[in-house]
């Protein structure tokens, strides 16, 4: 027992002190040649983040007995870094004023440094990449395009003909899956030589990183402690799974709702009525319900994985997904 508890406290060490590096060298990669410009880049790193991605990353790494933890640090940079790079850009599209608690950077400098920030964001991961080799290159490059098309399938909707929910979990899956999917394959490849621990982490990246968007979605209604401001989604029209759930009522006490969700929720009064309704109804149960589901669904994926404080950790990140209001 006592044995089993030392293994913990160092692994946990092993861990913090990780993920300290990579705050550093984050910080680091934003730097640029002027002052404007490296606080532009790093003013998102540095209002905070729950570092998802880089834990996952780290986690995976340590299934293995393999893994460098120079190039462990590299790889968490680089997913964190494609991430911020993201962030900047989708808040942009979804004209947000707060990221992170903070102001954004388009609220901030404008939409054009924003976009700028982004790109070089994307530019310093890419050079990052680089050292871990062609292959790791190869995988991001997949990724940031598949995000990149979730992002865009999210603007353009589902095609004619085509399910809502189909489309919503597709682009949920492209546009989050994909990087907490990679998040999970750059660890396991640092760590593992073995191609089944490739596919489980990937895979469980992949499910883990639907279901951490899925969540996002029913907090954006939820919460008032994300550091956004509540209410995102539905004030761009962007359809989430509460809103396609509550959509298919045939129920008439729900009319007042329905009419709201079909309308311009860019009006302040109506954006607070339709949160009110929201905030209880059922769909919101039954989006959790799903959530919770999908969750059990992905620790499943971890049961082929060597067992130790690793595996055990990654499976409280399931529950954390769940269980999670910021
Ligand atoms: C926000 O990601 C965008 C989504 C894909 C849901 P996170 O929830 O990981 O945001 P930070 O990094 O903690 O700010
Ligand atoms: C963000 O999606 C996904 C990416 C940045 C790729 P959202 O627009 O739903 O995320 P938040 O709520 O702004 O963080
Ligand atoms: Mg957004
Ligand atoms: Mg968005």
């Amino acid at each position: 027992m006592l044995a089993e508890q030392t293994r913990e406290a160092v692994f946990e060490a092993h861990v913090r002190a990780q993920l300290e590096m990579i705050e550093a060298r984050l910080l680091e990669a934003a730097e640029a040649d002027t002052a404007m410009v490296t606080e532009a880049a790093q003013h998102i790193m540095a209002a905070g983040g729950k570092r998802f991605r880089p834990m996952l990353v780290v986690l995976a790494a340590a299934i293995g007995e393999d893994a460098d933890l120079d190039d462990v640090v590299k790889a968490a940079v680089v997913v964190e870094l494609t991430h911020v790079a993201s962030l900047y850009h989708d808040d942009v599209m979804d004209e947000a004023g707060i990221r992170r608690g903070s102001v954004s950077a388009n609220a901030r400098w404008g939409n054009t440094v924003a976009i700028l920030i982004g790109d070089l964001l994307f530019a310093r991961a890419s050079d990052i990449v680089s050292e871990l080799g062609t292959e790791f290159v190869q995988i991001q490059a997949r990724t940031f395009s598949r995000l990149v098309q979730g992002q865009i399938a999210e603007t353009v909707g589902p095609a004619a003909g085509q399910d809502p929910l189909d489309h919503y979990l597709q682009v949920v899956a492209d546009k989050t899956g994909s990087l907490i999917a990679t998040s999970a394959l750059f660890g396991a490849k640092l760590a593992s030589p073995d191609p089944a621990v490739h596919a489980a982490l990937r895979e469980f990246g992949e499910q883990i990183g639907l279901v951490f968007q899925l969540s996002d979605d029913i907090i954006d209604i939820t919460s008032d402690t994300t550091g956004k401001t509540p209410g995102t989604d539905l004030r761009e029209g962007i359809p989430t799974l509460p809103t396609l759930l509550a959509r298919k009522s045939t129920d008439p006490a729900d009319a007042r709702l329905l009419e709201l969700l079909g309308s311009d929720l860019r009006d302040a009064d109506a954006l607070e009525e339709v949160l009110g309704l929201l905030r209880r109804h059922r769909s919101v149960d039954q989006a959790r319900a799903e959530v919770h589901r999908r969750a059990e669904a992905a620790r499943r994926l971890l049961e082929p994985l060597p067992s130790g404080p690793a595996r055990t950790a990654l499976e409280e990140l399931c529950d954390s997904v769940v269980t999670r209001n910021a």
